[in-house]
């Protein structure tokens, strides 16, 4: 497990290389086995590929930099809140947290299927949801851009030291 925490790296760069989809299909089979409050598994996934044009002006619009651009991929990763569980103390909703697992099953998953990822949380939800039409109720979170790394150079991780956070 240590490889794959330290190969992922956010990668904003993506070569032409185009994944098979049956690869990005077993990398969702593996990452949906995810743990979620409760395991009410409130997500869902849209997957856009490279001959989704609509689909990836759609993205291309939402978060504006270029080399979003290149990846032949995108997951979008998406949560159902009536899904989610809630905490009774304090009614606390848990759907970013299970998202967040999801998302990042998916991030690890890819590294270990040899492709590359970057969570983009800072996207403009209006663009998005008026080009792209999800559900009713489902609300994206993250889109991962997915694809092969343009470069076989995984970045030095930039970290606190592990005494720095514990308390
Ligand atoms: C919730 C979340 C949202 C993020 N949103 C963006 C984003 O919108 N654009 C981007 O380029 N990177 C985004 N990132 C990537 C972070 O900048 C990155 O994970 C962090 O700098 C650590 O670098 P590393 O992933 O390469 O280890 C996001 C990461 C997380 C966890």
């Amino acid at each position: 497990m240590q490889l794959l925490t330290h190969d992922r790296y956010s990668c904003r760069a993506y070569s032409d290389r185009i994944p098979a989809a049956g690869q990005i299909r077993q990398i969702l089979e593996d990452a949906h086995m995810a743990p979620s409050a409760c395991n009410r598994q409130p997500w869902r996934i849209m997957v856009i590929g490279p001959d989704d044009a609509e689909g990836r002006q759609a993205i291309a619009a939402a978060y504006d930099r270029a080399w979003i651009s290149q990846a032949p991929y995108y997951i979008i990763v998406c949560g159902v809140a009536d899904e989610a569980w809630v905490r009774p103390f304090d009614n606390k909703n848990h759907l970013d947290v299970d998202i967040a697992i999801l998302t990042e099953h998916i991030c690890l998953c890819a590294t270990d299927a040899g492709l590359a990822s970057c969570w983009v949380c800072n996207f403009d939800p209006a663009v998005l949801t008026a080009k792209i039409e999800f559900p009713q109720g489902v609300t994206p979170v993250a889109i991962l851009p997915l694809g092969y790394a343009a470069s076989p150079e995984i970045p030095a991780k930039k970290r606190k030291e592990l005494d720095d956070i514990l308390i």
